[in-house]
């Protein structure tokens, strides 16, 4: 497990609470919201979806697509460059790609579904805090 003492970090500016790391305040996220952030050099999409606030690596594991310039309806985020669909509360997968046919024999087997990885989150406060210790 990861441990990080409850200090800044003087890298990023980025303060620890045990293992936990400041994400961002509740008042920067609404309904539907995204916002990519780094932590610990780690990109990380943070999203509020249904009043729950969710964090996921913030690129797509089918070809690294931003998903924070994708779309989220309800809990599901979709990746703008070829809509693979993901449920951000667990991170499985929906739709893998749009693609059909021969073209997406072809994909799946050079890049196999794989969910997107999903981080602990909790609500001290005003703080969002993530974890980088994956469910
Ligand atoms: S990069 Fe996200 S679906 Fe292809």
């Amino acid at each position: 497990m990861l441990s990080v003492p409850d200090t800044h970090l003087p890298h990023r500016g980025i303060r620890a609470v045990n293992e936990y790391f400041e994400a961002g305040f509740i008042t920067e996220l609404t309904e539907g919201a995204m916002k990519k952030i780094m932590v610990r050099d780690h990109p990380i999409l943070l999203a509020m979806a249904l009043g729950h606030y969710y964090a996921v690596d913030a690129f797509c594991p089918h070809l690294e697509g931003d998903l924070s310039e994708g779309s989220l309806r309800g809990t599901i985020l979709t990746c703008p460059m070829h809509h693979s669909r993901f449920d951000i509360r667990d991170g499985h997968v929906i739709r893998w790609t749009d693609l059909t046919g021969i073209r997406f024999s072809i994909d799946s087997r050079a890049h196999p579904p794989r969910p997107l990885k999903n981080y602990p989150v909790r609500v001290e406060g005003e703080k969002i805090l993530i974890s980088l210790v994956r469910f």
